[in-house]
């Protein structure tokens, strides 16, 4: 399963990056605004960092803008996916952009209709929002699984992008839905080596080793 962060911040990223585990990133207006910075150059920063795909999202709603827009996105550098909202604009656009050989991310998916839609207009990547669908009541993870099921009945490549992650077991259950990528925020990427059994056996361990007096070197 591929790591995306679900970030726009630099120092997050670095750290993150540093592991090696971190193949890719996704970004949202909401992010950008957080960042307070200027979109192409959080863009440009991020794509230097992360050599896998990083998406960054159109904020036009028509098809026209979001074609402006998302080649404008594509030129900041070779590795960004463009990314675009699951509407009927978004899926018109997503169809021309692929055409063009742009990866496109489609987001703001909350049923497995939407997710058939945007394979048959030619996504890289669809995203699933997890998070907002557990939050109002209903299964999150349900739908990652209707998703793998309906793409491998036909065939389709568009790869299932979590999205919405707020939890270690989100991440788990992602991945045992067959979902080929996972976007977390820094906070669950960090949580994730986390187990307490982990931290009480190597304490356990060096508390034994200690009393050998021995050293490997
Ligand atoms: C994904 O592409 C989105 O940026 C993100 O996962 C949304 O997460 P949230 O629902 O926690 O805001």
């Amino acid at each position: 399963m591929q790591i995306f962060l679900d970030s726009a911040d630099i120092a997050d990223l670095k750290a993150a990056a540093a592991t090696g585990l971190v193949d890719g990133v996704t970004t949202n207006p909401s992010l950008i605004a957080k960042s307070g910075r200027k979109i192409a150059d959080v863009i440009a920063e991020i794509c230097a960092l992360i050599p896998g795909p990083v998406s960054a999202e159109a904020v036009a709603t028509d098809v026209e803008g979001m074609l402006a827009e998302g080649r404008y996105l594509r030129s900041i550098a070779s590795n960004v996916t463009v990314k675009l909202p699951l509407t009927r604009d978004g899926l018109i656009a997503c169809r021309t952009l692929a055409a063009e050989g742009t990866p496109v991310n489609v987001t703001l998916c909350f049923s497995a209709v939407q997710a058939l839609l945007a394979a048959k207009a030619g996504a890289t990547f669809i995203s699933p929002f997890i998070g907002r669908l557990d939050d109002g009541g209903h299964d999150g993870m349900e739908l990652i699984r209707e998703i793998r099921q309906v793409y491998d009945n036909y065939g389709y490549e568009t790869r299932i992008l979590a999205a919405s992650v707020r939890t270690v077991g989100h991440m788990r259950d992602a991945a045992l839905a067959g979902a080929d990528c996972s976007t977390i925020p820094p906070s669950v990427f960090n949580a994730l080596y986390k187990h307490p059994l982990t931290d009480l056996g190597l304490a356990a361990f060096l508390k034994d080793w200690a009393s050998t007096g021995q050293s490997i070197l």
